[in-house]
Parts: C-alpha cells; structure tokens; sequence
C-alpha cells in the first residue's frame, strides 16, 4: 500500500452536524479517495499520486432497475444504486462512488463494475470517468463543465452521441452498449 501523503494527513472527517466548507476533503473508507466539498456539489478526488492502471474499486450497492441521479448501469436493464447509509458520515465512508463526477476526458474507466486508472492521478485530482460508457439514456441529462476541449456539452448517454463520439469512445463501450 503507498504511503499517505500530507495532503491526506490533512483530511478532516466527515461529520453530519457541522457544515463543511468548500475545499474541505471528507475522508472515506477508500486510503487513496477522498470526497471535495465545493459550494454546491462534491465530487470524488485522489488524496495520494495514483498510477496509471490503478484497479481502485470495485464498485458495490445493489442491483435495481430503476436508474437514479446517482446509480451507475451495468447491464442493458440493470443499475447499482446505493442503500442503507445510516448518516451523511456513513454515506460518504461508504458509498464515495457515488460521487464521481461524470469527464469527457476522465481519470478512470468502469470495466465489469471495477474502477481503473485510465493515466496517472495527482492528489486532489478527480476521479472522474464517462458516464456515456456506461448510461444508455440518462433520466436526468446536465451540462458538462468539464472544461476538457473534447467537452461534449449536454451529457445524456451513449443513446444520444453523434456518430464521431461514439467512434471515439468505442473501445471504452460495454457489449451491452453496442
Ligand atoms: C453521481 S452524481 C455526482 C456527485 C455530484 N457532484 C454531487 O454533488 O452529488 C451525478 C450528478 O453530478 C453532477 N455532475 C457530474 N459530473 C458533472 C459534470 N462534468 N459537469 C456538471 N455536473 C456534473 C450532475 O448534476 C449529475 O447529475
Ligand atoms: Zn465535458
């Protein structure tokens, strides 16, 4: 296992009655993951360098087949969700994937519900991957602000990407996004 970095020495824990300011870091169960608090959202970030090819996380809830704002596909009708959090502490613990925020040019990719490193992860860095490799027709579409050049603007699921898109990212799609 490497060795915490000061970055990580830094984290303050997550704790349900205290508000947490923006650029606080919420430690998780994960020792290489933590959850960045910004004004109006939180999203998934490295506390230690991470190398390319990294096998984070498997990701584990249950299976639905109802979709959420928050559960991520793994079949043609079938979803991961998460339930059962006893607090916003045990949430964040527990339950981080839930906050990977969604990168046109992403750090990780989703392969069979494995997290990998697609290139190396600077601390604080998100842990980002493309929710159109694995969505097929999202229920609630965002516009990205990835700030990526590739950025493909209105992030909806594979159902809805050009054609050029879709070729670009082919090698990332699961079969039953095909
Ligand atoms: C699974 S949640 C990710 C965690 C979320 N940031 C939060 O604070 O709860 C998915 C939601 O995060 C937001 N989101 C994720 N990636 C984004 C991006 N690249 N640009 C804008 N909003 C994004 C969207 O509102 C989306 O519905
Ligand atoms: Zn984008």
């Amino acid at each position: 296992m490497p060795k915490r970095s000061n970055a990580v020495r830094a984290l303050k824990p997550v704790t349900t009655d205290e508000p947490h300011l923006p650029g606080t870091v919420l430690r998780t169960d994960h020792p290489m993951l933590g959850v960045l608090v910004e004004q109006s959202e939180r999203h998934l970030v490295a506390t230690i360098a991470i190398p390319a090819g990294t096998r984070l996380f498997r990701i584990e809830g249950y299976e639905t087949k109802v979709p959420s704002r928050y559960s991520v596909q793994i079949g043609r009708d079938l979803h991961i969700d998460q339930r059962g959090a006893r607090d916003a502490t045990d949430r964040v613990r527990r339950f981080y994937w839930r906050y990977m925020n969604h990168g046109c040019e992403p750090t990780t990719r989703i392969v069979d519900r494995e997290v990998v490193a697609l290139r190396d992860i600077a601390p604080l860095e998100a842990v980002s991957f493309d929710y159109n490799t694995t969505e097929y027709d999202m229920a609630e579409p965002f516009q990205c602000r990835c700030g990526a050049p590739s950025c493909v603007g209105l992030v909806r699921g594979a159902r809805h990407l050009t054609a050029a898109r879709r070729a670009q990212i082919a090698h990332l799609l699961p079969d039953y996004l095909k």
